[in-house]
């Protein structure tokens, strides 16, 4: 008979489960879910050795273990600590944590500037939401934000220097899915930059992936860039057999109207990539002919992507038919023999300007036969003197 796996259990936020040793607090608390995940702007499950890098994810270890348990005398990185069997971890129940990530959050903003309103990674970026959730409304920093020389990076990919939170995702991503990563961090310290060292372009066929690794607008697609904003757009999940070998051919397609504004690969609901897509598929495949298409992506409804987008809504049953014994609404109500207001031979568009009252002037103010008015609710004495 098999060995049977032990199972260390862990509470986190007064909930308990049991988890596969050498999990990290992190995935334990996702397994969760909701608020109790702590948020997580360098750690990224697909790709190796990340973590560790922003204290995004500090949490409280509150008993260390059954075995001994008194509490860590620090808040720890929660990608980075493993659980151990009989562990208290406080996440959103700790007033420690939430002061610490308060203070995690002004310092990520310190450098990065305040351009939401037009970045292209607005909507969808988990430093913007991370601030609406801990940042202040004032900052305390005196000094000037740091600045870089524009870097070229290619046809495709748009790097915002000063957006860069140095998560190092992307360096990750660029050494574990192309064969010779071109890119990295130079420098140290308050000088570490993104970079290509001797100027060159990203041209590896795997390259786009930094792009939705990027969890802020430090890069971008170039073939997307100012073109739309997220929440206009409505995604769509498609798929097509691409000839790349490590493609996975499974995308998002972000419409508006007949028209494909760009493709990414699919984010589950941490916001990670699990089915890494070729630049082929990302940048060139931009007609609807290129994809089949499987149905409306499911976004989740606090993002402000699903605002105006309505999955798997049912319509509440039609009742006015039932109240009304059968009779159609209009035979009720025609607003024309009622109300000079929206007169049919009257088309607003042709009207220079916005529409005032003096559109819908009573007809005989206009000069025309008052015995049209007859029966009229609305041709009131005053209007009859005019
Ligand atoms: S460019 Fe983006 S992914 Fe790369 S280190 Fe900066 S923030 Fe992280
Ligand atoms: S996600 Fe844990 S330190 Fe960044």
């Amino acid at each position: 008979m098999a060995d049977e796996k032990k199972l260390f259990k862990v509470t986190i936020d007064n909930i308990t489960i049991e988890v596969e040793p050498g999990t990290s607090i992190l995935n334990a608390a996702r397994k969760i879910g909701g608020d109790v995940a702590p948020p997580a702007m360098c750690y990224y499950t697909t790709l190796k050795g990340s973590g560790g890098k922003c204290r995004t994810c500090l949490v409280e270890v509150a008993a260390g273990s059954t075995a001994d348990p008194r509490p860590m005398p620090k808040l720890v990185a929660s990608c980075r600590t493993n659980v151990m069997d009989g562990m208290v971890v406080k996440n959103i129940t700790s007033d420690k944590v939430i002061d610490a990530r308060n203070g995690v959050v002004e310092f990520l903003l310190i450098n990065h500037p305040l351009d939401c309103p037009i970045c292209d990674q607005a909507g969808e970026c988990s430093l913007q939401d991370l601030g609406y959730e801990h940042g202040k409304e004032g900052t305390r920093y005196e000094f000037a934000r740091r600045t870089f020389e524009k870097h070229d990076m290619g046809p495709y990919i748009q790097l915002h220097m000063t957006r860069c939170i140095m998560c190092f995702r992307c360096v990750y991503a660029a050494d574990q899915l192309t064969e010779k990563r071109q890119h990295g961090i130079l420098d140290r310290g308050d000088h570490a930059e993104i970079a290509t060292y001797i100027q060159k372009s990203l041209d590896h066929d795997f390259i786009g992936n930094i792009i939705d690794v990027c969890p802020v607008g430090a890069l971008t697609d170039k073939t997307f860039r100012f073109k739309n904003r997220v929440w206009f757009l409505k995604p769509v999940d498609a798929h097509r057999n691409c000839s790349h070998a490590k493609c996975s051919g499974k995308v998002t397609l972000w419409y508006r109207g007949e028209e494909v504004f760009r493709v990414t690969a699919r984010k589950d609901q941490w916001g990670e990539v699990k089915d890494f897509i070729c630049n082929e598929c990302r940048f060139e495949k931009k007609a609807t002919a290129d994809w089949e298409i499987e149905g409306p992506t499911l976004v989740s409804r606090h993002s402000v992507i699903s605002q105006g987008h309505y999955v798997g809504v049912e319509r509440p049953q039609e009742v006015l038919y039932d109240v009304l014994d059968g009779r159609k609404p209009q035979l009720l109500m025609d607003i024309h023999s009622v109300s000079e207001v929206d007169r049919p031979e009257i088309d607003l568009s042709k009207i220079n300007g916005p529409a005032h009252s003096t559109d819908f002037e009573p007809h005989e103010a206009r000069g025309l036969n008052p015995t049209s008015q007859a029966g009229n609710p609305w041709n009131t004495g005053k209007l009859e003197k005019q």
